[in-house]
């Protein structure tokens, strides 16, 4: 039963099974037919071409009939290359049909008889199509048929001699046309299931790769979000217990983006270097969580004690927030909100706390951070004091410079001035509006 399905497939299906049959058929047959189209083109043309050019008795028999056709037969080919160059896959079954023509036509040219030429070129162009059909079953029907034609008119037509030369020739080209026929189609339709398989098999796999990093990417978005959410909220928290009346994280990191906006214009910053900066200035004063609410919420002065406490809040902080975002890929943005949180009240001339640095021993975001905090503090208004104008806290900051403020920084907090007081002036009058509400 399995060798009688075998040899049913082979004969059917060219050795697939039906379901890879039916799925790869139309794009050989069609590749087929124009090939076969172009060859069958070719050679007929040339056959023409041979009973004019060495048709004549005298050049019957002349070694010179044979090299032209050789070489006539070549230029064919080359011909037929370059009408197939998109059909690659075709070329084996057109190279063996042209060679069979080549020899076929040049043998019966060359050697034989007038009889036996047309004889042997029918059997030529007999075999060329069962290189280009898809189901074995068929060319074996169509190669019967042909026997059969031949043995019937041929009786009728060529002396006996040439007849049966003619009917054993025409099976044995048949015979080689169908097993020729029969190993190029299986083997051009292993190559067409192997890459169907692989091109949807490779269709597959990018479908289900891009689906799933899309929801790789919206679910990192959410845990993104969700953290972010998570530590403004544990800094509104801290905010509510400050002095501060409120809005205190929002206006510095607004202050910190207006900085950094006016740096990117003279200075080597990244875009993800910038927006790390931005993300993280709402993690300053993480640390004061850490404070007890007598010494935070303290109107007047602090005493030196109560000062040491409060200066805490920045290695805390840098503590808290290292702790917070300890298993984060970012390694890059963990390092900046540490920094923020841990040197923002350093002062460039060495003299700020907890560490003492100097220069350009605060990183670059602290100091930057560092800025647009006092700011804040000076222009906002505190239980312990009015808002200065945007002169004179403008006179403090910058009379800050080279020893609170780095200096190198100044250019671009001019450069900003204009946006921050803009920025002051809309967040009061907002402020005013909603304590009217
Ligand atoms: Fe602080």
């Amino acid at each position: 039963m399995y060798l009688i399905n075998r040899i049913y497939n082979e004969l059917f299906y060219a050795g697939l099974s039906k379901e890879e049959f039916r799925r790869v058929k139309e794009p050989i047959a069609e590749k087929n037919r124009k090939t076969l189209g172009s060859v069958s083109i070719i050679v007929g043309l040339y056959w023409l071409a041979s009973r004019f050019i060495y048709g004549s008795p005298e050049y019957a028999f002349s070694r010179t009939v044979f090299i032209s056709s050789a070489l006539f037969c070549l230029i064919i080919l080359l011909c037929s290359l370059f009408l197939v160059k998109h059909v690659p896959q075709t070329l084996l079954p057109l190279i063996c049909a042209l060679l069979l023509s080549f020899f076929g036509t040049s043998f019966a040219l060359a050697f034989l008889q007038p009889d036996q030429r047309i004889a042997t070129m029918i059997c030529v162009a007999m075999s060329i199509p069962n290189l280009f059909l898809e189901r074995p079953i068929v060319t074996i029907t169509i190669e019967m048929i042909a026997v059969v034609f031949y043995a019937v008119m041929g009786k009728r037509i060529l002396n006996p001699d040439v007849y049966s030369w003619g009917i054993s020739t025409l099976i044995i080209f048949s015979s080689v046309g169908v097993i020729i026929g029969h190993i190029t189609t299986k083997s051009r339709f292993e190559r067409y299931v192997y890459i169907d398989s692989a091109e949807k098999l490779a269709e597959i796999q990018t479908k289900y790769s891009e689906e799933l990093q899309k929801e790789v990417e919206a679910k990192t978005e959410r845990i993104v979000a969700l953290h972010d959410q998570f530590v403004i909220g544990m800094a509104a928290m801290v905010e509510g217990r400050d002095n501060s009346t409120g809005g205190h994280i929002r206006r510095t990191s607004m202050g910190v983006k207006i900085l950094v906006e006016e740096m990117k214009k003279g200075m080597q910053l990244s875009d993800t270097f910038c927006e790390k900066i931005i993300k993280a200035a709402p993690m300053h004063d993480l640390g004061k969580i850490a404070i007890d609410d007598d010494i935070l919420r303290k109107p007047g002065r602090f005493t030196p004690e109560e000062f040491g406490i409060m200066k805490t809040h920045t290695a805390e902080g840098a503590r808290i927030v290292n702790n917070i975002l300890n298993d984060t890929d970012d390694e890059e943005f963990r390092k900046i909100a540490v920094n923020i949180a841990h040197y923002h009240h350093e002062r460039v001339d060495g003299s700020g706390y907890p560490d003492g640095l100097k220069g350009d021993e605060i990183p670059l975001e602290a100091r930057i951070m560092a800025i647009a905090d006092v700011y804040d503090a000076l222009v906002s208004k505190r239980v312990y004091k009015e808002s200065f104008s945007f002169e004179k806290a403008n006179q403090i900051i910058t009379e800050g410079m080279e020893t609170q403020f780095d200096p190198c920084l100044q250019p671009y907090y001019e450069a900003a001035r204009p946006k921050l007081e803009a920025y002051y002036h809309y967040t009061s009058e907002q402020e005013i509006t909603n304590l009217g509400a």
